[in-house]
This record gives structure tokens, sequence and C-alpha cells, in this order.
């Protein structure tokens, strides 16, 4: 029986697809980081500084805390307690994006980034249930040319087995003014180096579903992030429910970072899984809205009308998104299954 003290969405096992290391770094952590790398804060609680009335806006605050990450070590720190926090609240296996592109350009070397991060999740796998995978984000910001030199650099270090964790790319940051089309060339290569391929599209206000299209079309993007723009297209909603073609979507933080709904109630996740696609829920950035998995399970559950069942079983889906394999994929679904029936026992 489980233990009524224990918060029913924080038991529910979950995959989370899209949450970036630099947005679940601990307030505490990125004070101690800021004066470690010469760069204090404007404020002494960055918590005052999570304040967002657009995507943008919140990009000014997510590239100063990355600012802070200067260091191999650094980079390890994040990693573990970003991995150890979110085993606190039902994490079982994360596919994490890192965006590398303004350190790179300050001199940090691709591979000390990529060592920092693999001991980090080393080390929290040792202490938890939660397993951990990278994706390497290409700053959009950054342009065409840094997104190819970024995945080359993957490609040296996955022939000298230093890049083993990182299992895809994924494209990030800025959306409106930015042509998709020029991260052709680095999506190319990284299908070249057999990597997996995700991208963000379709999230930022005054953005429809031509991202998503250009994504799929002309990036041979396996996966779309966010992607909450698909519902003005039923065409392609119908495309990606048939294709299997999965969308992280990040609820709260279309409400909070990007301001696309004024509250859950208005998210379109409910219809999208009821017109068939493939989803999971994740939270983005969760230590840069106060978040964590569980609060945005529980959160989803109030604000969209659905039950801690109707999630525990779109959390059992959501491993056919994962780039896991075959023999992964079962074993995980087996553990999600069995978990969920002690947790929401027949309504599951
Ligand atoms: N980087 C971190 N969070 C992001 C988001 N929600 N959209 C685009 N880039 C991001
Ligand atoms: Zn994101």
């Amino acid at each position: 029986m489980v233990d009524d003290r224990l918060d029913v969405y924080d038991l529910i096992p979950k995959v989370e697809l899209h949450c970036h290391v630099e947005g679940t770094v601990r307030p505490g952590t990125v004070v101690e980081l800021a004066r470690k790398a010469g760069r204090p804060l404007p404020v002494d609680d960055p918590s005052l500084l999570y304040r967002y009335d657009s995507l943008d806006s919140f990009l000014a605050v997510f590239w100063l805390v990355q600012e802070t990450l200067v260091s191999r070590d650094d980079w390890a720190r994040i990693a573990y307690e970003s991995v150890v926090d979110g085993a606190a609240h039902g994490l079982r296996y994360r596919e994490m994006f890192f965006t590398p592109a303004r350190h790179l350009a300050a001199g940090q070397d691709l591979g000390d980034i990529v060592a920092g991060l693999t001991e980090g999740i080393e080390a929290a796998e040792a202490e938890t249930a939660a397993r951990c995978m990278l994706i390497a984000g290409i700053d959009k910001a950054y342009g065409g040319g840094a997104g190819l030199a970024l995945v080359e650099r993957l490609g040296e270090l996955r022939r000298s087995g230093r890049a083993e964790r990182v299992i895809g790319i994924g494209a990030d940051s800025t959306e409106l003014g930015v042509d998709m089309r020029q991260f052709q060339p680095a999506y190319a290569a990284a299908r070249d180096l057999g990597l997996r391929r995700t991208c963000h599209a379709g999230e930022a206000v005054g953005v429809g579903p031509e991202n998503i299209r250009l994504a799929i079309d002309v990036l041979g993007a396996q996966r779309i992030d966010h992607g909450v723009a698909i519902v003005e297209d039923p065409t392609l909603v119908a495309r990606c429910a048939s294709e299997r073609i999965p969308l992280t979507v990040c609820p709260t933080s279309n409400v909070v970072i990007a301001n696309r709904y004024r509250s859950l109630a208005e998210h379109p996740l409910v219809a999208m899984r009821d017109a068939g696609l493939l989803l999971t829920i994740n939270t983005d950035d969760p230590a840069m809205m106060d978040l964590d998995l569980g609060r945005e399970y529980r959160a989803v559950a109030e604000g969209c009308g659905v039950t801690a069942a109707w999630l525990a079983n779109l959390a059992i889906d959501g491993i056919e998104s994962t780039w896991l394999d075959a023999a992964d994929r079962a074993t995980l679904r087996a553990e999600f299954t069995a978990m969920t029936e002690g947790i929401v026992g027949d309504d599951a």
C-alpha cells in the first residue's frame, strides 16, 4: 500500500524528454557559481529575476545563468544536482539538453563540458533510480554555422569515445525571426553520425505550425519540442499522430515562459492527446519557474482537469517517445506498469 504522506504526483514513474540542465540549477547554486565566476548577479536572490513576459525575456535570464558555468566542475555539479532533484519527484529516465554555444564562443572545450556533465550524471545515477542521457542543443541565436560546428565537434568526440552520453541533437533558444532552414546542414551531419534529432518548434507567441513542418520536412526532426502550435493545423496533427512523431510538451512553461496561454485551463494538452498525438509532459526549466516534475503533473491534473491515472498512463505511453532501444523500453514499461498499479490502482 502506498504511504498517504507521499504525493501521488511525485510517485508516478516518469520519463522526461524536455529539460534544459541550465534551467534546473538550484537558486543557491546559481548564486555560488556566479560569485565563483566573478559574475555577480544584479540581485541577491536569483528567483527575483525569474519573471517573464515572453520567451525572449526569459532567454535573457537563461543566458545570465548559463554564463555562470565556466569550468568542467560547474557542469558536473549542475548535472548531479539536476538528476538528484528530478529523482525526488519520480524521474526514472531523462534525455536532457545542454546548450553550449556561448561557452564554446568563450573558449570552453566541448569535451570538458560533456565530461563534466557525464561525471555529474554518473554520480547521481549511482545514488538514485534515475538514468539520464544528453542532447546537445544548437542555440538558434548563434546561427547555422555554429550549429554545424557543434555537430562536427561532437562527431570528433564520439569517434574518440568521449561523448557516449550524447545521443542526439536539438535546437532551442529564440524562435521569432529565425529561418529554420539554416540548420539543415547541422541536422544532416547529425543524421550521418547516427545521432537522433529533435527540435524546438511552435512554442513562441506569434509562431504558427510552419516551424513544426520545417523541422520535420527540412531538418528531419524525429521529435518536436513544445509543438503546441500544431493544433492550428489538423492535417499536421493527423500526420504526426499516424507517423508517431512525439511532441515533448511543457504545459507550465507555455504559460509562465512563453506566455502563450493565460492558464493551464487554456492549454491544448488534453485535446492533443485526444487527437492521438504521442506526448510527454516535461518541466523545460523547472528551477526558473519554482517547479518540479511532481508539481508539473499536479498542475496539469488541477489545471486541465485530468486524473492521476490519466497522467500515469500518459507517462507509460511516453516511453515510446524515448530514444531507448526496444529492450530498454520494454523493461521500463514493465517497471512503470507495475509501479503504477500500486499508485493509482484499478483506475490505471
Ligand atoms: N532554452 C531553455 N528553455 C527554452 C525554451 N522554453 N524555449 C527555447 N529555448 C529554451
Ligand atoms: Zn525547451
